[in-house]
């Protein structure tokens, strides 16, 4: 078997021990005995889309071994993902007999992920569930971490819950089937780990970046674990978001703010992060805590990954601000921003004045 990287999330506290690896390889859709350790009872349920399922259902079924299997494959696309898909998932363990010992497998992007993880935290108040996630933004970011969630039409990951998977199961060999735009969006992600916690990382990626575009196996193994050990050390650090958890979403209020103006229809979400990047950055060269020339390395690393750097041309700074304002890191009526305190440091600000956001929406050339 080839070589397997395993990193560990480690999470103890007052819940017990929910500790669990993340093992990243080749081939591995095709089994790991580790997942059989994953796997407790003698059921298995796998949610899948209609795009991914006829790529890679099978081998994961082979994978979980000589146990019931059920599978239920949903609509491709974040439109579906409601509390309506969320239903279909629950109707379908219950018309299926599903007990309390069944194990879901979520393989897919972060839509399935998110999806699968929600309803195993809710259906008889919390099963077991393992990640197989498909996309590179899925294998660095959504599947790790515990945040599950469906989105509610006034708001993204409006309705969710904290529950962490067994295991996070990543075949770097999947994505060769991944469309190149989706392989860049998962690719704004990588930079953020490399902004706001890694600047070694950073600079491997802009001498990596052709390669990785190119889809250079080597180099996105790489990329993937390095994602992921600065996921895992987030995570562990501060796993429901009370304080460090928070610089995950570097670049995210404006992302948000982006695909919430363009009905998450026409920008992907690592499109919309991508520009939120580079916004963040000049807002932070604007607070005097980033030198212009790191900023500069943002926005040329983000455009070298083929992704946008600049908002929506017909977004304006006052709906900009709006949609900014609707977002879960307001508290108490403070937008929550994070902010660089120089390349590889991220820091949560909640006193950025109004204007400054502003000035920084208008020189990036929002409409006014
Ligand atoms: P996605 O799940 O929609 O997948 C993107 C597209 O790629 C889909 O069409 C999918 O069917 C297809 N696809 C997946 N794997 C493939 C493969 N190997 N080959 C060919 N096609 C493949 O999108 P995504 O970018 O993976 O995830 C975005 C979602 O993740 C959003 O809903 C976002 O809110 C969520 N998210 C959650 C977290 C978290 O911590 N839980 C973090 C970041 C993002
Ligand atoms: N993607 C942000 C987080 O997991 O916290």
């Amino acid at each position: 078997m080839p070589a397997v990287r395993r990193i560990d999330v480690h999470l103890g506290g007052p819940d017990g021990d929910r500790s669990y690896p993340i093992l990243i390889g080749s081939g591995l859709i095709d089994g790991h005995p580790e997942l059989q350790r994953w796997i407790t009872g003698r059921e298995v349920f796998i949610v899948s889309n209609e795009t991914v399922a006829p790529l890679y259902l099978e081998r994961t079924m082979s994978a979980c071994g000589d146990r019931r299997i059920d599978t239920l494959i949903l609509p491709d696309g974040e439109s579906h993902k409601h509390l309506g898909t969320l239903e279909k998932i629950i109707d379908a363990l219950l018309e299926r007999r599903h007990s309390r010992a069944t194990t879901l497998v979520a393989l897919g992007g972060g839509v399935v992920g998110d999806m699968t993880g929600f309803a195993a935290a809710c259906y008889q108040r919390g099963v077991a569930f393992i990640q197989v996630p498909t996309t590179l933004l899925a294998q660095v970011d959504s599947s790790i971490g515990g945040k599950t969630a469906v989105n509610h039409p006034r708001g993204k990951n409006m309705i969710g819950a904290f529950h962490q998977p067994r295991g996070v199961l990543i075949d770097t060999d999947v994505l060769v089937t991944l469309p190149r735009r989706e392989l860049a969006a998962g690719l704004a992600e990588v930079i953020k780990y490399g902004c706001i916690r890694d600047p070694e990382f950073f600079a491997w990626l802009e001498r990596s970046m052709p390669a990785l575009l190119a889809g250079d196996a080597a180099a996105l193994s790489v990329a993937i674990e390095r994602s992921c050990v600065t996921k895992a050390d987030v995570v562990a650090a501060d796993e429901r978001e009370s304080g460090l958890r928070a610089i995950l979403n570097f670049g995210h209020t404006f992302g948000h703010a982006i695909e919430t103006h363009t009905g998450y229809r026409s920008w992907l979400h690592g499109e919309a992060v991508a520009v939120g990047m580079v916004l963040a950055a000049a807002l932070s060269v604007r607070l005097g805590t980033l030198h212009e020339d790191d900023a500069e390395r943002i926005r040329a690393l983000v455009a070298a990954a083929g992704l946008p750097t600049r908002p929506p041309e017909d977004l304006g700074v006052e709906t900009f601000l709006e949609h900014m304002a609707v977002d879960k890191k307001v508290i108490d009526g403070r937008l929550r921003l994070i902010v660089l305190e120089g390349l590889g440091t991220a820091v949560v600000r909640d006193d950025v004045p109004r204007a400054v956001i502003a000035d920084t929406l208008s020189a990036a050339g929002a409409a006014p």
